[in-house]
């Protein structure tokens, strides 16, 4: 739609940003729903980043998303923080307001409405979560994990250290099992999670073992590239329901552009396949 004096503008902020998903995704709805309005890469550095997210308020932008390597230094920039935002110290949406800009952190709402929407049977509160990796991804599932209700979450990481850390943070419910002792992390668990870069195309191979998994068990990676993951693959072939990730991708905009352009986006397998396009 051609746009008016009128128009919208929102954006992503990251260094690089040409790796961006989110100027297709938004761009995909804002054409979908003949939004007027525009969405746009901000490659910014470092160095610039106070300066371009106080500008951002000046210049008559709806708001921002926030990727790599800016999502914890964009948090001390906000005026203000949602609540869980400020739990995670870090942040993926900006939301300008009036003069000042709001920072918040859908992430986490993505990996849970991703795992609802394709898993509808599935709840946080039924079993315990493992989650594999403790870095910025494993952070946000984390939460939003207990605060669903998950009443334990497993946290296996290769560095030991960072998930004591998780586990000091969040508190008991969080366990910390050493990275490969699927034996004991895995019996009970109602949902596995990889959070680590492993699997990624390029990356190397996410090697575990999952015979002690329940049948039951949910499994979801959050590598989306390939969108079937070994993980996934051998996870469907044993029987286990299995999620892939691109959704969270998906899920987590949908609040920025509910917020910049005044319409609730839906995710279609139409827009699944044109995010998986070359
Ligand atoms: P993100 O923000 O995407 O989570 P990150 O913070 O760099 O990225 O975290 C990457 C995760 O993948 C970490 O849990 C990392 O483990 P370490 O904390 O030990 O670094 C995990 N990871 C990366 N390469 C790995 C490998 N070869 N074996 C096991 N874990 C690996």
């Amino acid at each position: 739609m051609t746009l008016t004096g009128e128009a919208k503008v929102a954006g992503v902020i990251g260094w690089p940003v040409a790796h961006s998903k989110s100027p297709r995704l938004h761009g995909y709805w804002l054409a979908q729903y003949g939004v007027d309005g525009a969405y746009v890469p901000l490659p910014v550095r470092p160095d610039d980043l106070p300066a371009a997210v106080r500008a951002l308020p000046k210049l008559g932008f709806q708001g921002a998303n926030v990727t790599v390597p800016h999502k914890a230094a964009v948090a001390e920039l906000c005026d203000d923080l949602e609540p869980h935002a400020q739990r995670l110290g870090v942040v993926n949406t900006l939301i300008c307001t009036g003069d000042g800009v709001r920072g918040a952190n859908t992430d986490g709402l993505g990996f849970l409405n991703n795992l609802f929407h394709g898993a509808p049977d599935w709840r946080p509160e039924n079993a315990p979560a493992v989650v594999l990796g403790a870095g910025g991804a494993a952070r946000a599932v984390v939460v939003a994990l207990l605060d669903a209700g998950a009443h334990e979450v497993r946290v296996l990481n290769r560095t030991r250290a960072k998930a004591e850390s998780l586990a000091q943070e969040f508190g008991e419910r969080v366990r910390v099992f050493a990275w490969g002792d699927w034996a004991d992390a895995f019996p009970g668990a109602g949902l596995l999670v990889n959070t680590t870069s492993l699997g990624m195309t390029g990356q190397p191979a996410l090697s575990v073992d999952l015979t002690p998994l329940p049948r039951r068990a949910l499994v979801n990676d959050i590598v989306y590239k390939p969108l079937e993951t070994d993980l996934l693959a051998t996870a469907r072939a044993r029987g286990n329901p299995a999620v892939d990730g691109l959704g969270m991708l998906l899920y987590q905009a949908v609040p920025g552009f509910q917020a910049w352009f005044g319409v609730r986006p839906e995710v279609t397998d139409d827009l699944r396949a044109r995010m998986l396009a070359d």
